[in-house]
């Protein structure tokens, strides 16, 4: 049977953001800058890299700005264009997706990720699809996804990013259960726990925010009772789609910040900015002065 292509992704974007009040009270924290751009941009430059030609956000109240975001803004697009600000009027443009290639619905109780996802489930149709989490922010020579859609294309699996963390952190996680070599860079997914006790964790490996999924995953969503914390988890129809067909793991091996929390937020902010060489040069000093207290 010929395979889909994967042309959509989900960005589940209707989350709360508590960690970072009273930062996130107007401001929906996908919004929140790395470097010169808001972090959901980031995010959607991955996706558009892998090849992906809809993107559909999971929204909810105080979201508005992120729709804004991706649209044209007349007033200030026409005040550059009046001051000759060439370079700025191609930055505007070069972030805008064509027009017809977003969607935008809402998630309208924060009921949990599973629920987000399955929010989407007429948008996305009968077509597998990947999921890209806004506040895992990756950094790698090739996009994570990209990488992801290849092993699509080759297996026709479902494919999850996976990336080790020390043994003593995986009980802040979702771990996955593995058959075969771990340092593989693929692998066949044989379960995967939420959030394992210490020392009971079956890998260091961790899912890490990138998934890409057979459309079958939206009955299975449907049909679910809410479950730790009252949510509606996504891992507890993961492993229920687990039962009916392949889940290959991809072992991503550039570095993924955790934005959701401020001490990843505040990394990504600075591995960014040392991307850039004249920031770099900048920044060195000032950050070694900082370290040296
Ligand atoms: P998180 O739990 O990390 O995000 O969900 P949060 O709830 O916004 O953050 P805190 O914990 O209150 O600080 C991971 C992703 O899933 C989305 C979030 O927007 C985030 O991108 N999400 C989560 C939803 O879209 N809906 C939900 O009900 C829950």
């Amino acid at each position: 049977m010929q395979k889909k292509r994967i042309r959509k992704a989900v960005l589940p974007v209707a989350g709360l953001g508590t960690r970072f009040l009273p930062a996130t009270k107007a401001l929906p924290k996908e919004m929140l800058t790395i470097v010169d751009r808001p972090i959901i941009q980031y995010v959607v430059d991955e996706a558009r890299a892998a090849g992906i030609e809809h993107i559909v956000f999971v929204t909810g109240r105080n979201k508005h700005v992120i729709e804004d975001h991706f649209d044209i803004a007349y007033e200030l697009e026409d005040t550059l264009r009046s001051r000759d600000k060439k370079a700025a009027l191609k930055l505007l443009e070069a972030i805008r997706p064509a027009p017809g290639t977003t969607s935008f619905t809402r998630q309208q109780e924060p009921l949990g990720l599973g629920h987000a996802i399955w929010c989407a489930r007429d948008i996305i149709g009968d077509e597998p699809f990947a999921i890209l989490l806004p506040d895992m922010l990756m950094k790698s020579e090739r996009g994570c996804l990209s990488e992801m859609v290849e092993i699509y294309n080759e297996t026709g699996n479902n494919v999850i990013s996976v990336e080790a963390v020390p043994e003593d952190q995986t009980h802040n996680y979702g771990i996955v259960e593995i058959e075969g070599e771990q340092t593989a860079r693929t692998f066949s997914i044989t379960g995967m726990v939420e959030k394992p006790a210490p020392g009971t964790a079956p890998t260091n490996l961790f899912i890490n925010g990138r998934y890409i999924l057979q459309p079958r995953i939206f009955d299975l969503l449907g049909t679910q009772e809410t479950g730790a914390g009252g949510e509606i988890q996504l891992t507890d129809a993961m492993l229920a789609l687990m039962g009916e067909t392949a889940f290959t793991g991809f072992r991503f091996e550039g570095e993924t910040y955790d934005c959701g929390s401020k001490s990843g937020f505040l990394a990504a902010n600075i591995a960014f900015a040392l991307e850039d060489q004249t920031l770099a040069a900048e920044l060195r000093p000032l950050l070694a002065e900082l370290l040296k207290a």
